[in-house]
């Protein structure tokens, strides 16, 4: 497998310890569970999504492990505003705020919370299963282009989250560039259910869920890969990333950095072992294979 050489990392305008962060919303609902997760090898991590106003979440059940990943309808639960207190003593950490609304003013509200506190913004344009929110935002190439636009007013870095539930993803990522994207992320969950035949009903209270996990690796690579060929903006790859070998491929098909999220919900030392095997002194510069499948 090839090997990267350690150094700087610079992503969308942030300075992160190394190549992986905590993907939003796995282990990442308070200060300590971030702080933890730097401690434990991310090179940064991205919060749960916060929004305009505080939010129970999805009736259970919420969050089912399959054979190859994971199926949640969590609802997008935060306690919105108050969780600003939580990142206090993560200041100048590569702290990445996660953050919904259900239009561009609300995106702003938000935003202009973190702003100054986190080192970036990453916009969830994609949950599969938050009516109005999410994905039913980040659709839409002209909302996508609005919401980013609003969120770079607030001086923050503004990493947009793409789904993948979409027919043309490099679509929404274009428009997420032309609203002054520093960073596009790929990406959330991919929309998916499962039936319980014995209870002959659905097994997530919200009856469909997004799939993570190994599951949809192959996803994220062709949508990394797509939208590398569409945008000039760096690409941060996520989704079923869990060796790092996944992490190396996801680079070749185009991603600067890469997230990883269910991996770390069934092994908290999944930072650490990547690491591991990905860096070595006699690597190769990280540039020298982003986007090589390429041509
Ligand atoms: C339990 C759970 C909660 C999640 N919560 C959020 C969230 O709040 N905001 C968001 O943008 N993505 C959320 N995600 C999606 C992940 O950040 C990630 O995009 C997705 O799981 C694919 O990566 P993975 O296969 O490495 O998990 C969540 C995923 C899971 C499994």
């Amino acid at each position: 497998m090839v090997t990267i050489r350690p150094g700087p990392v610079n992503v969308g305008g942030v300075e992160l310890q190394n190549h992986l962060l905590l993907a939003a919303g796995v282990l990442g609902t308070t200060g300590a569970s971030l702080s933890r997760m730097l401690l434990l090898g991310a090179g940064g991590v991205v919060t749960k999504s916060i929004g305009p106003l505080p939010k129970e979440g999805h009736s259970g059940p919420c969050l089912v492990a399959l054979e190859d990943g994971l199926l949640n309808a969590m609802g997008l639960p935060n306690p919105s505003k108050e969780f600003v207190d939580e990142l206090a003593p993560l200041a100048k950490k590569p702290v990445v705020a996660s953050i919904f609304g259900g239009n561009p003013e609300e995106f702003a509200e938000v935003a202009g919370w973190f702003s100054g506190k986190v080192a970036a913004a990453e916009l969830n344009l994609s949950c599969p299963h938050a009516e109005g929110y999410g994905a039913a935002i980040g659709s839409d190439p002209a909302l996508v282009e609005a919401c980013t636009r609003a969120v770079v007013r607030t001086g923050l870095p503004a990493w947009v989250k793409l789904t993948p539930n979409v027919t043309d993803i490099t679509a929404i990522g274009k428009a997420a560039e032309k609203g002054g994207a520093s960073a596009i992320v790929a990406v959330n969950t991919v929309k998916a259910m499962r039936i319980s035949t014995g209870l002959r009903r659905p097994v997530l209270g919200n009856r469909y869920g997004g799939l993570s996990g190994t599951a949809i690796f192959p996803i994220a690579v062709r949508c990394v890969y797509e939208l590398y060929e569409a945008v000039k903006v760096p690409i941060i790859g996520c989704g079923g990333v869990s060796t790092a070998d996944n992490v190396v491929e996801l680079m070749m098909a185009g991603a600067s950095a890469v997230e990883i999220g269910s991996a770390v919900h069934g092994d908290i030392q999944v930072f650490e072992k990547i690491r591991a095997a990905l860096y070595a002194k006699d690597g190769v510069m990280a540039s020298e294979i982003v986007g090589c499948a390429h041509g």
